[in-house]
């Protein structure tokens, strides 16, 4: 039987040619599809500049610098995201707060964050909500907070390329690795429409090298000539491919409805799904989870509350309850298989087995 995994990439023929054409060019590195990627990506998200960075994780800590984060700031985020998201504070010097989760949206809770940052009045540089599952996040309230603080807006955009937007960050981050709406293998873009940030975006990926010479500690942080052919190929293809997720997602809703023991994912028509997150009675998931498994089905689970990763307990004395949201979340959640290659019947096949375990309970 076909396996289903919980996400994976499309890559087409054309995407394979593009690859094989920068291969048998000139240039492997900065040259001419870096520019074109990152001006196609810009227009697409419709930001002024994106810097294209060699993961998601580096974009975030260029965003970090970029917005002058270092020792004795702090950055208040999400308790329920990728440890990258509060790792790239952490680069800097900085330290990350977390605000639980806002059990409607999944996505960071605008009041828990404003104590928060009453609590640390003064001394908060940015603001970095977090689009869980590519669900569309309140913009305009984390802007109220950045801006009554005089803190930078970040958005983590990983699992939010392609959303409708009327209000953007500062600085937006995205994520290319396999399993998100598009893929360059790994890699990464910071998008912004302010001319500084953007400088200092290529400066950093780049040894803070300008002019000839370095005038700051960078990285090499670029994203190769390969990897950005892939992304632009990947971007012909983009809004078919999240038509596809919303498809999927939608008969998956329609399937689930009314099944016992679950609770559903919220939507919105500018949801972009990069996961079906589904909420499961807490003593079943992993019951759940390893049924899917024996019938080749192979869900995972997102996301353990970063400030509860033991790296975040010893060093800075979270503990269990600090983040109850969040925490009773991840404890029933399960992430369906949701990639647009995706058949319909691979969806019914799913849905069937769930059916079949809480019937047979
Ligand atoms: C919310 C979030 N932030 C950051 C990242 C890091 O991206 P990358 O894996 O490209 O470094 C991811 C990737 O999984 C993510 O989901």
């Amino acid at each position: 039987m076909k396996k289903l995994s919980y996400g994976r990439q499309w890559i087409n023929d054309d995407d394979i040619a593009e690859v094989v054409r920068i291969l048998r060019g000139d240039w492997l590195t900065m040259g001419p599809t870096v520019e074109a990627f990152e001006k196609r990506l810009a227009e697409y998200v419709g930001m002024k500049h994106a810097i294209t960075y060699s993961s998601g994780t580096s974009a975030l800590h260029g965003a970090m610098n970029a917005a002058g984060l270092h020792d004795g700031d702090y950055a208040i985020t999400t308790a329920m995201t990728f440890a990258a998201t509060s790792n790239s504070v952490i680069y800097t010097g900085a330290t990350p707060i977390f605000a639980d989760i806002d059990p409607c949206t999944l996505c960071l809770d605008v009041t828990k964050a404003e104590s928060l940052a009453r609590e640390y009045a003064g001394k908060i540089k940015a603001i970095v909500p977090v689009s869980f599952a590519g669900y569309p996040l309140d913009m305009k309230a984390y802007r109220k907070i950045a801006n009554e603080n005089n803190a930078v807006l970040i958005e983590d955009a990983s699992h939010a390329l392609g959303h409708d937007r009327k209000e953007f960050a500062d600085m937006m981050t995205l994520s290319f690795h396999p399993v998100k709406h598009i893929t360059t293998g790994e890699g990464g873009a910071v998008l912004t429409n302010d001319d500084t940030y953007a400088e200092k975006l290529k400066h950093f990926r780049n040894h803070g090298m300008y002019e000839k010479q370095m005038h700051e500690l960078g990285y090499n942080y670029r994203l190769s000539e390969i990897h950005c052919a892939l992304g632009l190929s990947q971007l012909k293809r983009v809004d078919a491919f999240i038509a596809r997720r919303r498809e999927l997602a939608a008969l998956y809703l329609s399937q689930l409805s009314g099944v016992e023991n679950i609770k559903l994912p919220p939507s919105d028509k500018n949801h972009v799904w990069h996961i079906f997150a589904l909420q499961v009675e807490s003593n079943l998931r992993d019951e759940l989870a390893e049924y899917l498994r024996e019938h080749d089905i192979n869900p995972t689970t997102h996301y353990k509350p970063v400030p509860l990763m033991p790296y975040y307990r010893e060093r800075f004395g979270f503990k269990s309850g600090d983040f109850s949201e969040a925490e009773k979340y991840y404890e029933q959640e399960i992430s369906l298989p949701l990639y647009p290659l995706m058949e319909d019947s691979d969806v019914k096949r799913v849905t069937e087995c769930i059916k079949e375990f809480m019937i047979n309970l």
